[in-house]
């Protein structure tokens, strides 16, 4: 190695193994993530009510106030940013049937990445709808796409992707990407891209398999202590897609082809490292542990980048299923 930092190792394995219901959208607007101080640090009335204790701000993104959904915003923007994730993320983009496809839904859109990666994609006369729940986020989605000259046949709307206005077989491909690990109901996300779906078209999952979701830490303690909290506030369904199989039997869809991979960064970091401190802000924020414990796990990360000892990992999966026919 040539002085300065280390080169970073991004890891991208293929694998040869690939293993509740709060309701945002009829809910008063309310701050989740929150200050310690403040009186409202508990899990929301209705998370509770509803026996989930996760406070995953993206299914519960309709009620995140502005501090979190740039936060957002900037995550998600950033990871298209990002070489290896963007590798990872769109290669089933390559495998979809699109010269036979007219219109394609990406449900829980964001700010419209894999939308506008869909753009580039398909030919002109394809249609492109982007759903999500956040009307924020529809809007740096729209903003986003015309900035980029990629609006032609493009549409945005708000809604919640557990139903769908769109009529039966509507669509050739529907995509969930990074949706399904968020969503109050996996199952019933598939049931119904499944419904809108054409008999025989695709329905395109990738996500991540966040329970293996880990970072290096001296302190085993406070590195667990701290993924449990990050998955509490990130990720309401950590484990869905070792699940996935058996979700898409159960929604009537057939499984056509699965692929995992490892996306590691070793030694120094970009992708892993920005997560790290864009989350552990709101991490930080939340109320969920002592603001002090975030600090000294994020200055753990920020030094492990700089003298190249840095280590954090999750596994990502990829399903292409075929529409009931
Ligand atoms: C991790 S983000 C992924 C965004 C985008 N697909 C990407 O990969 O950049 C998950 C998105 O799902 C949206 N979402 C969560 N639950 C939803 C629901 N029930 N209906 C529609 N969108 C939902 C969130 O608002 C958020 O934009």
């Amino acid at each position: 190695m040539c002085g300065g930092r280390p080169t970073p190792y991004n890891v991208n394995m293929s694998l040869a193994d690939a293993g509740p219901t709060g309701d945002p959208h009829r809910r008063k607007a309310a701050t989740v993530v929150s200050d310690t101080r403040r009186t409202d640090a508990e899990p929301t009335p209705k998370a509770a009510s509803a026996g989930r204790t996760d406070r995953d701000i993206f299914r519960l993104a309709p009620t995140m106030d502005a501090t979190v959904l740039d936060a957002i915003a900037a995550r998600l923007e950033f990871r298209a940013t990002d070489d290896g994730y963007v590798a990872l993320s769109q290669a089933y983009l390559g495998r979809l049937p699109l010269s036979d496809t007219h219109r394609i839904l990406a449900l829980g859109c964001g700010t419209g990445v894999e939308v506008r990666a869909l753009r580039r994609f398909a030919g002109p006369g394809t249609a492109i709808v982007g759903l999500d729940h956040s009307p924020a986020l529809i809007e740096t989605a729209r903003r986003r796409t015309a900035d980029e000259g990629l609006s032609d046949n493009v549409t945005y709307e708000i809604g919640d992707a557990h139903q769908l206005a769109y009529g039966a077989g509507a669509f050739d491909v529907v995509t969930l990407h990074t949706l399904a690990s968020h969503a109050d109901d996996p199952l019933r996300l598939l049931r119904e891209a499944g419904r809108v779906v054409r008999p025989g078209g695709t329905v395109a999952i990738f996500d991540g398999d966040y329970a293996s979701l880990t970072f290096g830490c001296p302190d085993p303690t406070l590195a667990r202590t701290v993924e449990d909290k990050l998955m509490q506030l990130l990720v309401a369904n950590p484990r869905v897609m070792r699940d996935m199989p058996r979700l898409l039997g159960q929604a009537g869809l057939r499984l056509v082809e699965a692929d995992g991979v490892v996306y590691a960064n070793i030694g120094a970091s970009r992708f892993w490292l920005s997560a790290a401190e864009s989350y552990g802000e709101l991490l930080e924020r939340s109320g969920l542990l002592p603001p002090e414990d975030v600090q000294r796990w994020r200055a753990f990360q920020t030094r492990s980048d700089q003298d190249g000892s840095f280590f954090a990992a999750s596994n990502y999966y990829t399903y292409l299923a075929q529409g009931p026919t």
